[in-house]
């Protein structure tokens, strides 16, 4: 083997390699393991032929990993030329989802809530009949009692009717003074039709206190109807019978689409029954053990849906559980 004559050879393959894969046939077959080079060293007898062949190979080494660093400089000078992207074009359209309007309105309620003061409180939505009754004053014969009213689990563990339990279990494990809100989703054995479904949500409040008058239950209800309906809003209240109240008030607010001269919405009458209220009956703080002559307080419960369909003349309460998308992102 002539070191001289395989010297040029190489270089000139390696100077003609004009893409990397080109290069790195080249490398191969003039420094591989089976090329003549290699093996012409592996078979070096003596000083001199091997420090003439080593200067070889690492001359050709060096030809190639400049060669190699000249092809990818060019090839990253091409991808720039020619790969560019348009930065300014629009993106792609990822559909965005938003909250279901009944989670919209749940906070926003809490909302105006959080603004006076008070807490909002987890309740729980398999209840017992200890804490969605007894404790709620509801007498044995009561026809919510009844698992034709109400979906009972297994003995006395039920999806709770109301919201209204969480007033006993924060009474239960907090000293007053307590305000507090809690909303959430109630169970009822009904059958589906444009005002009822089996699953609907409310908010319940509750606010103990000494001194707590039926003024500020008025004034509580009047604050969050006009925040909910409308600065204009007035209310009015009718007696009522809970069995957790005493007395207990059924509040109506002032209709908002006529302005309370009559319409189809407020049933020509001018007002929408839209909430039950009262004082906390003393029952409740004998059940939990707090003194009825130092606490009293008020409580109130209100259909979340209702206030949805209300506010959007929505026909049907079916429409915020079908999920159709055509009705749901309007709002
Ligand atoms: N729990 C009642 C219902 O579901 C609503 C209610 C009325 C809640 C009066 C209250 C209240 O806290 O004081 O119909």
């Amino acid at each position: 083997m002539d070191p001289q004559a395989l010297e040029n050879e190489a270089r000139s393959a390696i100077a003609g390699a004009s893409t990397l894969a080109e290069l790195d046939e080249a490398r191969v077959r003039y420094l591989g393991r089976r090329s003549d080079l290699k093996q012409a060293l592996r078979e070096v007898r003596d000083a001199e032929t091997g420090s003439v062949l080593n200067t070889l190979r690492e001359g050709l080494e060096g030809a190639v990993a400049e060669r190699q660093a000249e092809l990818e400089r060019a090839d990253l000078d091409r991808r720039l030329t020619e790969e560019v992207a348009d930065i300014t074009l629009p993106g792609e359209q990822r559909p965005r989802g938003h909250l279901h309007l009944i989670t919209q309105i749940r906070r926003e309620v809490e909302d105006i809530f959080l603004g006076l003061g008070y807490q909002v409180v987890d309740g729980r939505e398999v209840e017992t009949t200890r804490y969605n009754f007894d404790g709620l004053n509801f007498p044995p014969d009561h026809p919510a009692r009844s698992p034709l009213q109400s979906l009972f689990l297994n003995g006395d563990v039920l999806l709770r009717t109301e919201t209204s339990p969480s007033q006993v279990r924060v009474m239960e494990t907090q000293p007053p003074p307590i305000y507090m809100v809690s909303l959430g989703r109630v169970y009822r054995r009904d059958t589906p039709d444009a005002t009822h479904t089996p699953i609907f949500h409310q908010i319940e409040g509750l606010a103990i206190d000494r001194g707590i008058t039926m003024g500020d239950l008025k004034g509580t209800l009047l604050h969050m109807m006009r925040a909910l309906f409308g600065e204009e809003r007035e209310m009015r209240f009718r007696t009522h019978d809970f069995p957790f109240t005493e007395p207990s008030l059924e509040p109506d607010v002032s209709c908002f689409l006529c302005e309370g001269k009559g319409c189809s919405v407020c049933r020509y009458s001018g007002w929408i029954e839209i909430a039950g209220s009262g004082m906390v009956d003393p029952s409740l703080f004998e059940f939990v053990g707090l003194d009825p002559e130092e606490w009293t307080g008020f409580a109130f419960g209100m259909g979340l849906e209702r206030v949805a369909m209300l506010r959007h003349g929505l026909p049907a309460l079916g429409l915020l559980w079908e999920n159709d998308l055509r009705v749901l992102s309007q709002f």
